[in-house]
């Protein structure tokens, strides 16, 4: 009798224990009624500057048998243009304080070389405005130019804007017509400097006050050249009471608040790096929700003899730089070799992007090459990083807004689940992508659940891997990509996906309705 009441009991609890109100089930769920806003296409950007081998040696190297009569490097631009970054920031960064843009013009034997006095090295400036503009018209993306408000002056930047935009009989214009180049740029976006707060980087702005008086002599010349410019104002990622200064003081004339988000690991905690991006996450919400309570959507008493036009549109964030940064090789530990981790941590990184979307209105990985980068170069050869997957990936796969998406999965460590989820759609095309990172070294068997739509069949999906964790692309193995990626089409309707361990899965979906 007590055998059979223990047996009972047992029984009991296992039912119990695996009944769905027991069980920690895995499952993704998407409620396609929650927006999280239009993705703007230029969260896809990338930045370059002059440091290190970023440009010279990288994108750029003349007399190399492997670049092309301009001096870009073919294999280079080739890795580049599938990347695909919808835009290009340049020509920094911190290098940018003591940038004269009229040293990087006109005939290269009589450019100005230069010593770098940020990063080391001479620059010569042999890639200078009209080679950017180049490059960014052989990836189809939009420049940005970021100004030198420290040692330049106001009618500098005018002087810039007029020999990029300028379309009348001005000596500015001419001289670009003069280079070559009769068409204008039509360079829209202009940043006024780089984290001027910092003052080891010869940054003069550690008062924003100051910043706000100095930066607006520089909009008003740039703005009276060209009124059709937008413009993006620094932030401070550490130090929300300067941003609110410099938002309220600049507010109605520019369009853009940036900051600067890079995230590395603390070892020997090789998860750190996924705990600092769910921060940034975070973050980006928090950073957003500030600007939106400092200046209001529409610009108020903005003042006629101003004599250019105010915004028209709610200030969005530029995190105009955002990447991985080791603590490595020279520049400044700049020059990193990512492992497999660091893809898992992009997708991740994104994917906070992604959930950020209705706030973010440009986004930079920095930097493009040899700095902190997705490609790597010697003067023999390039390698695609292990980064370098997880941004192509979505740059190409992602849809037009951002829905709320959430997981239950296994914890890696305190506060880390396995899985980092975020999902993108199209009303009009009726397909929505679900991008999944499992950062858990097992696979993991996962429901998925769907709202707010009537979820059809998962077309295809995308699946990056690696040999391990630690995997690594590399210089003298060019050849050897331990990064897979293997589509493939499913056409069928699932409830359920097993994730393989350590992997991204880019699965793609129809609605029949929505
Ligand atoms: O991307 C490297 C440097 O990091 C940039 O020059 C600067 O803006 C940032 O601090």
């Amino acid at each position: 009798m007590m055998r059979k009441i223990k047996i009972s009991i047992i029984s009991l609890l296992a039912i119990a224990f695996c009944s769905p109100l027991f069980s920690q089930e895995n499952e993704i769920t998407i409620d396609a009624s929650k927006s999280l806003g239009e993705i703007n296409p230029f969260v896809y950007g990338q930045f370059i500057e002059y440091m290190g081998r970023c440009i010279d040696g990288g994108i750029y190297e003349e007399n190399s048998p492997l670049s092309d009569a301009r001096g870009f490097r073919t294999d280079v631009l080739e890795k580049a243009k599938e990347l695909a970054p919808t835009l290009l920031r340049f020509p920094g960064g911190t290098v940018i304080k003591t940038f004269h843009w009229e040293d990087g013009i006109g005939p290269k034997e009589q450019r100005k070389a230069k010593k770098n006095l940020i990063w080391g090295g001479i620059n010569p400036y042999h890639f200078g405005t009209c080679e950017f503009i180049e490059y960014c018209r052989e990836l189809n993306c939009e420049p940005v130019l970021v100004i030198n408000i420290s040692t330049g002056t106001p009618d500098e930047a005018a002087n810039w804007v007029e020999y990029c935009n300028g379309t009348e009989n001005t000596y500015y214009a001419n001289l670009r017509r003069s280079h070559g180049y009769p068409e204008p740029f039509n360079v829209k976006y202009w940043a006024l400097g780089n984290e001027e707060a910092a003052e080891p980087d010869a940054g003069r702005h550690q008062n924003p006050h100051k910043y706000v008086e100095d930066v607006w002599h520089f909009i008003k010349l740039m703005k009276l050249t060209d009124p059709s410019i937008k413009l993006i104002a620094n932030g401070e990622s550490g130090n929300k009471e300067w941003t609110k200064t410099a938002l309220k003081g600049l507010d109605g004339a520019i369009d853009y608040i940036s900051y600067h988000a890079y995230v590395g690991t603390n070892s020997p905690c090789p998860y750190s790096i996924f705990q600092k991006i769910q921060g940034q996450d975070t973050w980006m919400r928090e950073f957003a929700e500030m600007v939106k309570a400092t200046v209001p959507d529409t610009v108020q008493n903005w003042k006629k003899w101003y004599r250019f036009p105010h915004r028209t549109a709610p200030v969005k964030i530029a995190l105009d730089e955002w990447g991985i940064w080791e603590q490595q090789e020279p520049p400044y530990g700049t020059t990193n070799t990512y492992e497999w981790r660091h893809g898992l941590a992009t997708a991740c990184f994104l994917n906070a992007i992604l959930h950020n979307a209705e706030h973010i209105g440009m986004a930079n990985w920095a930097q493009m090459v040899n700095i902190l980068a997705p490609i790597m170069t010697n003067t023999q050869t390039s390698v695609k990083q292990t980064v370098f997957f997880p941004l192509k990936e979505y740059r190409i796969q992602s849809l037009k807004e951002s829905v709320q998406a959430k997981a239950q999965s296994p914890i890696i460590e305190e506060g880390l689940q396995s899985i980092n989820v975020s999902a993108t759609i199209d009303r009009d095309k009726k397909q929505m992508t679900v991008n999944i990172v499992n950062i858990n070294p097992q696979s993991l068997k996962t429901k998925l659940r769907f709202s707010g739509c009537k979820i059809g069949k998962l077309l295809k999906t995308t699946v990056m891997t690696a040999t391990s964790l630690d995997a690594k692309n590399k210089l003298d193995t060019p050849d050897k990509n331990v990064v897979q990626t293997k589509y493939t089409n499913i056409n069928k309707k699932i409830e359920e996906i097993k994730l393989q361990g350590e992997s991204i899965t880019i699965c793609k979906f129809e609605l029949s309705d929505i």
